[in-house]
């Protein structure tokens, strides 16, 4: 933390030391080349009636795109400062799920920088993302995702590199190619980075849930139908539902959607869930309040 303040320290300073348009200069770009795009018919991923040309453009395939979010009341991490934000589920990932449900994984050895992987992939044993983060001076990104993208049992930065090895090398929108000549090695990774977070603004699920009078309690609980049609009231659509413990402890959701344009940058068309939900549609369902110790405050400026 104390690193994460000399740096804006220096920001600030740099900034008001030098005119505005050079202030940016300390931040590298991190964008692909979309130009191409321009010239290419813009869908909705999964409802182009035509090929898609340029994959660049869409997510092709990989069209049906799952913002996964997680509800855990712990860590394991908690002695080491890694805890959950208070307020507010936490980002699982950004799928890409092709337009059937089925899907791809792990799809460029290239770029495998998970180092837990699934069997038959290589585990990574080189330095973490968080440092690729700071390679392009994303404080703002690391910081970020301190707050909202939490493991349990495990470094977060393991997840980052998962959620990004698994899923973002199969999302043709990341595709290093799409980053044209000038491509600095990471950029796809900070981009996908900033892209799951950007998805994820979309669904604020504690918000929805409390505003539909359904908060944390380990004292009452709420039915499957409650749940759903209070999320369903506010993202026109119903999420996938995870749920623990045969069915009665909630612990995820997944919003399914469509993108107009790249996952990057386009506008998200949130669907009906294609999977089943694992949480009970007869008994009672716990949405548990957290271990206090495991959460914190990450609403305020520190
Ligand atoms: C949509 O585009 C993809 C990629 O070019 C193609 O495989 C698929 O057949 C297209 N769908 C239709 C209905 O043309
Ligand atoms: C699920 O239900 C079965 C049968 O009632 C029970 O034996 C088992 O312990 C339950 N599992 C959990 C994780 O609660
Ligand atoms: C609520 O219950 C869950 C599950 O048993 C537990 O992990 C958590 O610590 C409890 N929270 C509070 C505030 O009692």
């Amino acid at each position: 933390m104390q690193s994460t303040l000399s740096f804006l320290a220096l920001l600030v300073s740099a900034v008001s030391a030098v005119p505005d348009t050079r202030s940016f200069s300390l931040v590298a770009d991190t964008f692909p080349d979309f130009s191409a795009c321009l010239s290419q018919p813009s869908v909705y991923s999964c409802e182009n009636t035509t090929q898609i040309a340029n994959t660049c453009c869409s997510p092709t395939p990989g069209g049906l795109v799952l913002q996964t979010q997680f509800w855990s009341t712990w860590t394991g991490l908690e002695k080491q400062g890694q805890r959950l934000p208070k307020g507010s589920w936490t980002i699982h990932g950004l799928w890409p799920d092709n337009c059937d449900g089925s899907f791809a994984q792990y799809c460029d050895a290239s770029r495998q920088y998970d180092p837990a992987p699934a069997a038959g992939v290589t585990p990574y044993t080189g330095p973490g993302v968080d440092s690729f983060i700071l390679e392009f001076g994303r404080v703002d990104l690391l910081d970020y995702m301190s707050k909202y993208w939490i493991n349990q049992g495990a470094p977060n930065k393991d997840f980052w590199a998962h959620e990004f090895s698994k899923h973002a090398t199969c999302t043709s929108t990341f595709d290093v190619a799409c980053y044209g000549s000038s491509y600095k090695e990471h950029q796809d990774v900070i981009n996908f980075f900033d892209a799951v977070i950007r998805a994820f603004h979309q669904y604020p699920t504690y918000d929805l849930l409390a505003a539909g009078g359904i908060v944390p309690s380990n004292k009452t609980t709420y039915s499957l139908s409650q749940i759903q049609n209070t999320l369903k009231a506010q993202t026109a659509a119903l999420p996938y539902l995870g749920c623990t413990h045969n069915g009665t402890v909630l612990t995820e959701v997944w919003y399914f959607s469509h993108v107009y344009g790249t996952e990057q940058y386009g506008t998200y068309k949130t669907l009906d869930t294609t999977t089943a939900s694992t949480c009970s549609s007869t008994l009672p369902i716990w949405y548990y309040e957290r271990t206090p110790a495991s959460e914190h405050e990450v609403r305020t400026l520190p």
